[in-house]
C-alpha cells in the first residue's frame, strides 16, 4: 500500500533530486532554494507571480543578476531531498524552463558540487536564452569520485541580466532506464518481495484535507509542466512526480496489478459531497480514471494514457471507493458507495468494488479492514478472521502494521507482523488480499510523519526492516492451497500456518515463535510422503529491540539452512524470537 507519506516518492521512490523543482509556493521565501554569489557577483532572487512557462506553473524564480562575469557567477542553489546523491562515472538528466531579459545573459551554467569545498563534480552549459518561455536539457557527467550525498547543484549565469527559472529537474538513472522513473535500489527491494498487487494512491493522501487536496488524478497526468502540484495531507507539497500513470508503470515493472483507489467525496477535515447529484461529477472522473487505466486507445481517456505514452491498457481487478469512510461523521458513505457502486458496476460490471466500512445500501464485494496495533494485539488477535461469515463480503486487509520502532519496525514487531500474517494466511479463502502500509520512510530529520514503515533510507542508500524481511518471507512462500491443521498444547506466542504449493510439490510450515524460549514441536503429516531432507528460512534476533537502521542494515536478515531427517512425524525446535518458514518437498 503506498501513498505520499514521509518522502515516499519526492524524497523517496521518484528519483528526481532537485527538492521544491517548481519554486512553489508563490510567498516571499522559496523554500530549499537559496542564492548563489560567487567572486564579486552580485544578484537577489525573488518568487515571480506574475510569469511561468504553463497555465499551471504560471509562477516562476526570477534571478536578478546585478553584477557578475564568466569567473565571478551568480545564480540559484538546490541542496536537494537532504543532500543529492552523486556517485561515479555516473550521467545525471537535467532540464529546466527558463526565460530572460537579455539575449546578452550567456550561458546558463548548471554544477554539482561538494557540499564541503565548492568542488565541482560535473558541469554543463546551456546556452540561447530567450524572451519566451523554453524547456532545455543538459546532461551531467561524473567521472571516478569519491561518492556521497553531501552536494548540492548550482545554476548560474556569467552576465548581468534577469532570468525567470521553472521546473528544474535532474534525474540519475532509474530502475530500467524509465524517463521520470524511480530509484533502482528501492525498486529492487520491493521487487525481492514478489508484491502481486498495490494499493494506491491513499491512504489520506487519496482524500486530503479538503476536497480541492484530494488526488485529483486529471492533474498528475501529462508533462511534467501540466501538474499544478497539490498539498498533501503529511504536511508537504507533493511534485505530482509520481501521478497515475507513474504508479501504473510502477505496477508493470514489478508486474503488480494495480488496486486503484477512487476519491469518493470524503475529505479529512468531515468536508463531504452528498450523494445525489452532488456527486455525480466525482462518479464520472472516477469512470474515467478507470477508463484511463483500462480503455483501449479508441476510448477517449484510453487515448489520453497513448498520448502519454502508454497505449497498452492495464489489467485492473479490484477498485476502491474512498478511504477510512468510517471517520466521515456525516453518515454520508452508505450513499456514496452505493452511487459509485452502481455507476462503476453498470459500466465494468467484471469489476469488484471495495468498500472501506461496512455499508447496507448494497452488497460490496470486498471490505477494507486496517489496523495498526501493538505486538500483543496481534498476538491476541490471530483467529481474528477464523469465525468470519464466509457468505458476507470478502475481506482485503488493506493497511495493516504493528507499530513498534522508529523510524522503521523493530523485531517485536516483525514477531507481531508474523503472528497475524499466519492468521491471515490460515484464512486467505476469506481474506482476497492483504498489504503492510506504510512501505516508505525518508530517515532524515523532519522526513517522518508516521512511525515503523517498512522501508527506510536516505539520499544514498535504503535498508529493509526485519518487518520487510517478514514480509518476503511470505510472500515468497505462498502456496495456493491452506491445509487442515491444528496445533495441540502450543504456548501463548506461538503461531503457525500449513500451505501447499501443489505446482512445485512443496508445503510450507511457518513458524512464529514470539516467546523468549525456544519451543520444540512434533510435526505431523499423517500419511504424508515427504522428502528426507528440506529446507528452513529463519528470521531470528537476540531481543525484541533489535532491529536495523540505515548504518547497519543487515542486523536482522532471513538465513537459509538444511532441515534434516524430515518424515510424516518430526521433531523441530524454533529458537526464542524466530519467524521460520520450513520448506518441505513432495517427491
Ligand atoms: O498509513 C497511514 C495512514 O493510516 C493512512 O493514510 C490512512 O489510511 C490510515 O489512517
Amino acid at each position: 500500500m503506498t501513498e505520499e507519506i514521509n518522502y515516499s516518492y519526492d524524497g523517496g521512490l521518484y528519483a528526481e533530486l532537485v527538492r521544491n523543482r517548481t519554486f512553489g509556493p508563490r510567498r516571499r521565501d522559496v523554500p530549499y532554494w537559496v542564492l548563489a554569489e560567487y567572486g564579486d557577483a552580485q544578484a537577489a532572487i525573488e518568487p515571480d507571480p506574475h510569469t511561468g512557462p504553463s497555465q499551471d506553473l504560471n509562477y516562476s524564480l526570477k534571478l536578478m543578476v546585478t553584477r557578475a562575469n564568466p569567473q565571478n557567477q551568480a545564480g540559484v542553489l538546490n541542496s536537494g531531498f537532504w543532500g543529492i546523491p552523486v556517485r561515479s562515472n555516473t550521467t545525471y538528466k537535467g532540464s529546466f524552463y527558463a526565460k530572460t531579459d537579455s539575449a546578452a545573459i550567456g550561458p546558463v551554467t548548471i554544477r554539482l558540487l561538494t557540499d564541503a569545498d565548492d568542488r565541482v563534480l560535473a558541469s554543463a552549459t546551456v546556452s540561447g536564452l530567450t524572451s519566451e518561455w523554453k524547456q532545455y536539457q543538459f546532461s551531467l557527467k561524473t567521472d571516478a569520485i569519491r561518492e556521497s550525498s553531501t552536494n548540492h547543484l548550482v545554476v548560474t549565469v556569467g552576465q548581468p541580466a534577469t532570468l525567470w527559472l521553472s521546473l528544474v529537474s535532474l534525474f540519475p538513472p532509474t530502475y530500467r532506464n524509465r524517463e521520470n522513473g524511480n530509484r533502482t535500489d528501492i525498486m529492487q527491494k520491493l521487487a525481492a518481495m514478489h508484491p502481486a498487487f498495490l494499493r494506491f494512491p491513499g491512504g489520506n493522501y487519496l482524500e486530503g484535507e479538503h476536497i480541492p487536496d484530494r488526488f485529483n488524478w486529471k492533474k498528475t497526468i501529462g508533462p511534467l509542466v501540466d501538474r499544478p502540484t497539490h498539498a498533501s495531507p503529511w504536511r508537504y507539497t507533493s511534485s505530482d512526480g509520481m501521478g497515475l500513470l507513474e504508479f501504473l508503470e510502477w505496477c508493470e515493472d514489478l508486474n503488480m496489478q494495480p488496486v486503484l483507489a477512487v476519491y469518493a467525496g470524503y475529505s479529512l477535515a468531515q468536508d463531504h459531497v452528498n450523494p445525489g447529484p452532488d456527486l455525480e461529477p466525482y462518479v464520472q472522473d472516477a469512470l474515467e480514471e478507470i477508463e484511463y487505466v483500462t480503455g483501449g486507445a479508441d476510448t477517449k481517456w484510453g487515448a489520453e494514457r497513448a498520448k502519454d505514452g502508454h497505449p497498452q491498457p492495464y489489467k485492473l481487478t479490484y477498485v476502491e471507493v474512498g478511504n477510512e469512510d468510517q471517520f466521515d461523521r456525516s453518515g454520508s458513505y452508505d450513499g456514496r458507495y452505493e452511487q459509485f457502486y452502481k455507476a462503476i458496476k453498470a459500466k465494468y460490471p467484471e469489476l469488484q468494488i471495495i468498500a472501506t466500512t461496512p455499508v447496507k445500501s448494497v452488497r460490496p464485494d470486498v471490505i477494507d479492514d486496517h489496523y495498526y496495533r501493538r505486538a500483543t494485539d496481534f498476538f491476541h488477535d490471530t483467529t481474528h478472521y477464523d469465525k468470519t461469515d464466509r457468505s458476507g463480503p470478502k475481506i482485503f486487509v488493506g493497511e495493516w502494521a504493528t507499530r513498534e520502532g522508529s523510524p522503521t519496525p523493530n523485531f517485536g514487531a516483525a514477531l507481531g507482523d508474523a503472528a497475524w500474517m499466519t492468521g491471515m494466511e490460515r484464512n486467505s479463502d476469506i481474506i482476497v488480499m492483504s498489504c503492510y502500509a506504510p512501505l516508505f520512510v525518508n530517515v532524515n530529520p523532519g522526513g517522518m510523519q508516521w512511525e515503523s514503515d517498512l522501508i527506510g533510507y536516505d539520499a544514498m542508500h535504503s535498508y529493509g526492516s526485519p518487518s520487510y524481511y517478514a514480509q518476503m518471507m511470505f510472500s515468497t512462500h505462498v502456496g495456493e492451497e491452506t491445509l487442515g491443521s491444528e496445533l495441540e498444547n502450543g504456548t501463548p506466542k506461538l503461531f503457525y500456518s500449513v500451505t501447499r504449493d501443489s505446482k512445485n510439490r512443496r508445503v510450507f510450515v511457518k513458524l512464529v515463535n514470539a516467546e523468549s524460549q525456544p519451543q520444540t514441536i512434533e510435526v505431523k503429516f499423517p500419511g504424508a510422503n515427504l522428502a528426507k531432507s528440506g529446507k528452513v528460512v529463519m528470521l531470528s534476533a537476540r531481543g525484541t529491540q533489535a532491529t536495523n537502521t540505515i548504518d547497519a542494515p543487515e542486523t536482522i536478515v532471513p538465513k537459509e539452512t538444511t532441515l534434516r531427517n524430515v518424515s510424516d512425524d518430526f521433531h523441530y525446535t524454533a529458537p526464542a524470537y524466530s519467524i521460520q518458514v520450513l520448506e518441505l518437498t513432495e517427491p
